[in-house]
């Protein structure tokens, strides 16, 4: 069905060359995205099925290994998570191996299956596609080894003892404020007037893109249903505007296309986009198409990467969603703890994060948006940037 009316939309409305929707690749096509697309993670709403059995507890144990799953190097904010989880739990005297999967689901399949073999006591994942990990997740779970999710939820499993990560839901609702905010969408309302928006949104295998969709149009649906935002290439669902892989390349060609086909006549007013990595390539294609401070749209992002804040500072980009990825590291080591020793970890949710088998225990930390006007005060002052690292 929905292919059906993807092709649909394509076929009436979209330039020849577009590449649209979760597809990856930078090749032009008018078809149908990848199978994939068609299946985006499950809402975290919904019943549960019974788990067969609970996850596992490492027995009490000093020290041990963790081995650390990360998705990838490619952009910065995994690479904070990764170095922050190495050092804090090396500083409790764990033994840790942390891999990078470089975005590729296979990979990290074979990299968990090396850390189970190579005697990991506890599994800290953050998926590139949790579908993929399953049959992993169960040989873990067999083999008594505990899994804690990282930031993204692992679906479909029961192997999984906890979860941390952000208020995913949360972090589109703040994106979707801070547009209506700076937009003054109220005030357009009674003054008659309107504003183009597109929209990129995250992988269709990661929850937490589906999470901040849903985020995003708590806020906006309504001013899309009352004309006073407009999106001229009509694509607002999920299924439309995904990105698989969160890739840069395609938010960069799909904004392309997105100025060719639709706002030749126009200029594009927002880009509402769930990642700073989609926010850089957003800006190349609107410096490719002659956009200039004069016209600059509104621009959004998550991750309040150094690259992100410093184009904030320019006004390349307008805001961002900042996580305090320290912080995320150390309630993941807190869950270590609880399954390494049999220690109570801080739990602030546990209705949720249900990824179709379990209802996972869940610490979710609260993301915050930054605009040029707060930057400072919360990425420097709290020192989770130096200054001079933003050349201020
Ligand atoms: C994370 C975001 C990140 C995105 C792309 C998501 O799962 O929650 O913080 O921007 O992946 O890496």
């Amino acid at each position: 069905m929905k292919r059906k009316v993807l092709s649909t939309i394509l076929a009436v409305s979209m330039v020849a060359a577009m590449v649209v929707g979760c597809g990856g690749g930078g090749s032009a096509t008018t078809e149908a995205p990848a199978a994939d697309a068609e299946a985006p993670a499950a809402d975290a709403s919904g019943d549960a099925a019974q788990a067969e059995a609970p996850a596992p507890v490492a027995a009490d144990k000093e020290g041990g290994r963790v081995a650390v799953a990360m998705p990838t190097q490619s952009s910065e904010r995994w690479i904070k998570d990764g170095g922050n989880m190495k050092e804090k739990l090396e500083a409790m005297g764990y033994e840790v191996d942390l891999q990078y999967a470089e975005d590729d689901p296979q990979a990290q399949v074979s990299q968990i299956e090396n850390m189970i073999a190579a005697g990991a006591d506890c599994l800290v994942i953050a998926a590139v596609d949790s579908g993929a990990l399953t049959t992993v997740e169960a040989q873990a779970k067999t083999a008594g080894i505990p899994i804690i999710a990282y930031d993204r939820l692992l679906m479909d499993t029961d192997a999984v003892s906890y979860y941390a990560s952000f208020d995913n839901e949360g972090v589109g609702t703040a994106i979707g404020e801070y547009i209506k905010t700076a937009k003054d969408l109220d005030a357009a309302k009674e003054a008659g007037e309107s504003y183009t928006i597109e929209f990129f949104m995250g992988s269709p295998d990661d929850n937490n893109a589906v999470l901040l969709h849903k985020g995003v149009m708590s806020v906006l649906e309504k001013y899309l249903k009352d004309g006073k935002l407009v999106c001229k290439s009509g694509r607002t669902s999920f299924e439309d505007t995904c990105i698989l892989r969160w890739s840069q390349e395609t938010a960069q060609q799909n904004c392309e296309n997105y100025l060719t086909g639709f706002y030749a006549d126009e200029d594009l007013d927002i880009a509402c986009t769930a990642f700073d990595g989609f926010a850089y390539g957003v800006k190349a294609a609107l410096q490719g198409a002659g956009y200039t401070a004069e016209n600059w749209p509104l621009v959004t992002g998550q991750d309040a990467e150094l690259m992100a804040c410093k184009n904030i500072l320019d006004g390349t980009q307008t805001a961002s969603i900042f996580k305090d990825t320290g912080l995320l590291a150390d309630k993941c080591v807190t869950m270590v703890e609880a399954v390494m020793k049999g220690a109570e970890p801080e739990i602030n949710d546990t209705e949720t994060y249900n990824n179709n088998v379990v209802v996972v225990p869940s610490y979710l930390c609260t993301p915050v948006a930054v605009d040029k006007d707060n930057l400072v005060e919360v990425v420097v002052d709290s020192g989770y940037y130096q200054a001079a690292d933003l050349g201020l």
